[in-house]
């Protein structure tokens, strides 16, 4: 596997693997890899002749409280795991290459509507971060196929709009969500749970799949709302939103609408925030 840094070398090597006629895949992530990561690096192998993965920590997309500087930086061990899983090329970017004008005064892009609600409510600007940084890494990359994870769905609706909107020539794949043995999503912060949150944390996803019969037993979708927010309260956790949602567009689903809807939930295990999601068909 190959690492760069820079923009010359990453564009001599695409463009020569264009050359000869390959497909080329691409999964964008911030690193400190999981088997959900290596998943998508795996589907993208099979979309394409060659993958590129970047491991970029995205300054703009994290608020001024969070948790950029603790995010954990693991290049070593990220590459050594992008080599066992094939990976043909890391391209791992330094700030000045991703905003040559400082991150402060980047040219930044707004995805309305999906990226306005749930996660881009509670941490306002997250959004326009990472639409920004998506756009930049696509036209640097240029990738034939872009794949990510259903674990993040209200980024996956962002970056599809995206894409469509601003009309890269590529196409965007779906990877499902990797889950630890006891159901809790796989995710880099959930290494900062201590052991007593570990063991709770699981109970996220319980109360997505809760929420998933109690709707399907014909409760209504404020009532089940309302339930789960208590119920994950009562675990410990501090809620930011328990929602049943339309999939395809997160709105609100109207009275009787009761196909393509998804559970989805974001709460905080002391400093740790966690979110998860369950589509219901
Ligand atoms: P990161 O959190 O590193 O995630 C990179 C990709 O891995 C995303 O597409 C995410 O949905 C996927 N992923 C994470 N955990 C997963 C799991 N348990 N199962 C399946 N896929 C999983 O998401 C980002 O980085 C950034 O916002 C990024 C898109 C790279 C822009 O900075």
């Amino acid at each position: 596997m190959r690492t760069v840094g820079d923009l010359r070398t990453l564009r001599a090597v695409v463009r020569a693997w264009r050359q000869e006629g390959l497909r080329v895949g691409f999964v964008a992530t911030m690193g400190n890899l999981h088997a959900g990561h290596f998943s998508l690096i795996e589907l993208a192998r099979k979309q394409a002749d060659r993958v590129v993965t970047s491991i970029f920590v995205n300054p703009t997309q994290f608020g001024p409280n969070e948790d950029f500087a603790r995010y954990p930086r693991t290049l070593a061990e990220d590459s050594l795991g992008l080599v066992e899983h094939n990976c043909d090329l890391l391209f791992a970017p330094s700030v000045e290459v991703m905003y040559p004008h400082g991150h402060d005064h980047a040219v930044t892009l707004h995805v309305p509507e999906v990226g306005d609600t749930l996660e881009g409510a509670h941490r306002p600007g997250h959004f326009d971060g990472v639409a920004t940084v998506v756009a930049k890494l696509f036209a640097m990359v240029a990738p034939d196929v872009a794949v990510f994870g259903q674990k993040d769905w209200q980024q996956l609706l962002v970056v599809r709009r995206l894409a469509q909107e601003l009309a890269f020539p590529l196409e965007i794949v779906a990877g499902p969500i990797v889950r630890e043995d006891d159901g809790l999503a796989m995710s880099s912060r959930n290494r900062y749970l201590d052991a007593h949150q570990r063991a709770r944390a699981p109970e996220l996803h319980a109360t997505l799949e809760w929420m998933r019969e109690s709707f399907a037993e014909g409760h209504a979708r404020a009532a089940v709302e309302g339930a789960a927010t208590r119920r994950l309260e009562r675990a410990g956790f501090r809620p930011d939103y328990a929602v049943l949602r339309r999939a395809t567009d997160l709105a609100v689903p109207a009275g009787g609408e009761c196909t393509g809807l998804m559970a989805l939930v974001a709460a905080r295990l002391g400093e740790t925030r966690l979110i998860d999601n369950l589509a219901f068909d």
